[in-house]
């Protein structure tokens, strides 16, 4: 079978993370170069992965013959322009969330890939994590009823270096929460209509200087009058915490755990486990799941299973709790996404 060559832009946390996860861990892709502006970073990368390509820019990336798709995870304010980029060039697109930084940044790029008709998935990993993959299949098979109430917290222990500010990749709504508003639609199996938030620069001042927000919480109203809430903090201090609860007519699941293994020390000093401390091992396995779906996508000619218009829809309810934030206002959710086309046309 021949491969699917594939390329990264961006070689920082994730960009680097994806990198390693397609060199020896997805089948059917072979990675053929890497890209950054960092060059040098760039080139590190690459010695370390043993590929002979790296370049410092997209264009540069998609003009090679050898790679049929890219995996996007610049800072996000340059999605766009790198979607556009790499669908001109006829490549298919795995762009790290949120797809763009405005939801007309949003339509361009879904429009982009529709012209192309290359096929563009979008980096919401958490619905490959098999913990939430079966709570999914569960709600879906019936299980818990009605969905009734969400509930969603994702606390990092520490936030993103400041660097991460500096480059643009987006508010705590836009780039934390907007993982926590994909669940929402996802697993209440409903569009969220209203919404008011609530933030602060609580815990971090450093971030001050960039406007950024440390803590958030969202309350959500669904459109068939299901409700949720959402919260968002940079700095547990303690571990990364994901937890999510979705109360249903009939049953209640819960999502989450704060425990990395299952080891305990229970002594006259109390009970003691270790943690979670980081987004890249709680998620090992859905960002390995999410890549290995993405190239099985493109090579059988399949419909993504995270789209662009998933990606629209949970940008709208990011960008309305950015406003009720700092309107003290509740803010209804621009309604209208736009449809796209989910396969790509041979
Ligand atoms: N899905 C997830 O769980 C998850 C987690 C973290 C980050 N992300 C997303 O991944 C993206 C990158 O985040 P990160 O944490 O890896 O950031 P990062 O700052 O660690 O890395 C960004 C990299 O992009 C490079 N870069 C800057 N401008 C560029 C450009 N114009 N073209 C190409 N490369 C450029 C930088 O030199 C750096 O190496 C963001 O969009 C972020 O929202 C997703």
């Amino acid at each position: 079978m021949t491969k699917l060559g594939l390329g990264v832009l961006g070689v920082g946390r994730m960009g680097q993370r994806h990198a390693e996860n397609i060199q020896s861990l997805v089948p059917g892709a072979r990675l053929i170069a890497v890209a950054d502006v960092d060059l040098d970073g760039a080139r590190r990368l690459a010695n370390a992965l043993e590929i002979e390509h790296h370049h410092a820019s997209i264009e540069a990336l998609v003009e090679r013959k050898d790679i049929d798709a890219v995996v996007i995870a610049s800072p996000s304010r340059f999605h766009l322009s790198a979607v556009q980029a790499a669908a001109a060039a006829g490549k298919h697109i795995f762009c790290e969330k949120p797809l763009a930084l405005t939801l007309e940044g949003v339509d361009q790029a879904i429009l982009a890939a529709y012209e192309a008709k290359v096929l563009l998935q979008v980096g919401f990993m958490r619905r490959y994590d098999p913990a939430y993959a079966e709570a999914h299949k569960r709600i879906e098979a019936g299980e818990i009823g009605a969905p009734i109430i969400f509930r969603s917290i994702g606390r990092d222990r520490e936030p993103p270096p400041l660097s991460f500010y500096e480059s643009g990749s987006g508010t705590l709504f836009l780039d934390s929460s907007i993982h926590e508003f994909d669940l929402a639609r996802w697993l209440m199996k409903d569009e969220v209509v209203d919404v008011h938030a609530f933030g602060g620069t609580l815990a971090c001042p450093e971030l001050s200087q960039f406007g950024e927000l440390d803590a958030g919480t969202v309350n959500l109203r669904f459109s068939r009058g299901a409700i949720g809430n959402v919260e968002s903090f940079r700095q547990s201090r303690y571990g990364y915490d994901i937890y999510t609860e979705v109360v249903g007519s009939k049953a209640t699941l819960r999502i989450g755990y704060l425990q990395q293994t299952g080891f305990t020390i229970l002594s006259g000093e109390g009970v003691t486990h270790d943690v979670v401390d980081h987004f890249l091992v709680r998620f090992a396995q859905a960002y390995l799941n999410e890549l290995r779906d993405f190239v099985q996508s493109v090579l059988s000619d399949s419909p993504p299973k995270v789209t662009g218009d998933d990606a629209r829809r949970a940008l709208a309810i990011a960008l309305a709790a950015d406003r009720s934030c700092r309107d003290s206002c509740t803010v209804q959710v621009a309604s209208q996404a736009r449809t796209e086309p989910v396969r790509p046309v041979s």
